[in-house]
């Protein structure tokens, strides 16, 4: 049976479902042109604000790495480990909207047939900064971005009124969601955090406001960790650390956890998935689950930057596992495991009797 990797998501059509995430990979008109070239389905564009941000005076970016022949987690570099997990608290862009718009335009001009979304971030504390968001919006859809994505999930944000302080409000996600759709002509996507109790509160808040789809997950909260020589953090500016994200293959069974609810809770709507992948083991996760398009991240970083060989593994894993399964197409096989999720109670106990979730007399969890 012949395979067909193409896939239609929020309206649009992407020859493949594997996007760079909005991320370095995404940071500059070359990147994004090259990552074009190597063939992935579609980019998102690192987060594009209207004010310039200072990034801190020392590097943004390190990954963790472990040992297998000890427990030893460290970020120094050393041979024979392998990765762990990507730790950043870089900012959004550090172009502003005035720089990105011609290079949008050229890149959609040369690019026509590929996917380009912009991730967009303002504030949202007066209705001056809710303007932001569509000054932002209007601009990057004139230059002939094909989607927006609403960056409600930078964890690095000391402004109460932006980023994951955004994500982690359900009605500030659903006001700036439609503040955006409001002067739309493209398809929304609202990036969520993934740091707080219940992401399909924030999800409802979301698809109330418009959002044509749910991007999840960015970074999780974390921080660097101390060395025991030097007793430092292994990441710091004299001596001084701040939350971060992150990022990698730590995340992946974390970030499906999220999608699972996510997917549950609303199985007719649209998911990319984001979050630990480097492999198709790794994207059929979010596939399985209901996710239409999956984006990469920390894994592309480490490969020429933007990720020719990822996505060459990706291709070729989706078309292998589609040709052993017999499956045609992305949609024989999405969501085929989102109801295998249930309560713990719904798992089959070794004697056959019910257990109740510890209502009953038996015990407790
Ligand atoms: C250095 C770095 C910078 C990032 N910058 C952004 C950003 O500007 N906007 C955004 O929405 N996500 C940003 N992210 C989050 C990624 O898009 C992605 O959600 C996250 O890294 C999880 O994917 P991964 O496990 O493949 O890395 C950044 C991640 C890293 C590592």
């Amino acid at each position: 049976m012949a395979t067909d990797l193409s896939v239609t998501f929020t309206g649009l059509r992407f020859d493949n479902p594997f996007l760079l995430a909005s991320a370095p990979p995404t940071e500059s008109e070359s990147n994004i042109t090259r990552a074009f070239d190597a063939g992935w389905g579609g980019v998102v564009t690192k987060t594009i604000g209207l004010h310039p941000v200072a990034n801190v005076a020392g590097p943004k970016t390190k990954f963790l790495r472990a040992t297998p022949e000890s427990a030893q987690l460290s970020m120094k570099k050393r041979p024979g480990t392998a990765l762990h997990s990507s730790w950043n608290w870089e900012l959004i862009s550090d172009k502003t909207l005035d720089w990105w718009v011609p290079r949008l335009g050229r890149i959609k001009k040369a690019y026509p047939r590929h996917v380009l979304v912009t991730s967009i971030m303002a504030g949202s504390g007066t209705d001056g900064e809710l303007a932001h968001w569509q000054t932002l919006a209007k601009a990057c859809q004139d230059e002939g971005a094909d989607a927006l994505e609403l960056n409600l999930s930078c964890p690095h944000m000391d402004r109460p009124d932006m980023g994951s302080n955004i994500g982690k409000d359900p009605e500030l996600v659903s006001v700036v969601t439609q503040v955006v759709k409001e002067v739309a002509r493209v398809p929304v996507w609202a990036k969520l955090t993934p740091s707080t109790t219940d992401i399909v509160v924030e999800a409802r808040g979301a698809f109330l406001g418009g959002a044509d789809a749910i991007s999840s997950t960015n970074t999780f909260p974390s921080l660097p960790l101390i060395d025991p020589d030097t007793l430092e953090f292994e990441m710091n500016v004299d001596g001084l650390v701040s939350s971060g994200g992150l990022g990698g293959p730590a995340i992946l069974p974390q970030s499906i956890a999220k999608m699972a609810q996510l997917a549950q809770a609303f199985p007719d709507h649209a998911f990319s998935g984001i979050g630990g992948v480097a492999e198709f083991s790794h994207a059929l996760n979010y596939f399985l689950l209901g996710c239409g398009t999956v984006q990469v991240c920390t894994a592309a970083m480490l490969d020429h930057a933007i990720g020719p060989n990822v996505l060459k593994q990706l291709l070729a894993g989706m078309q292998d596992t589609m040709e052993r399964n017999g499956w045609s197409s992305l949609e024989d096989f999405r969501g085929m495991r989102r109801d295998r999720v249930v309560v713990h109670s719904k798992i089959r106990r070794p004697d056959g009797e019910a257990y109740r979730g510890g209502y009953e007399a038996e015990g407790y969890a």
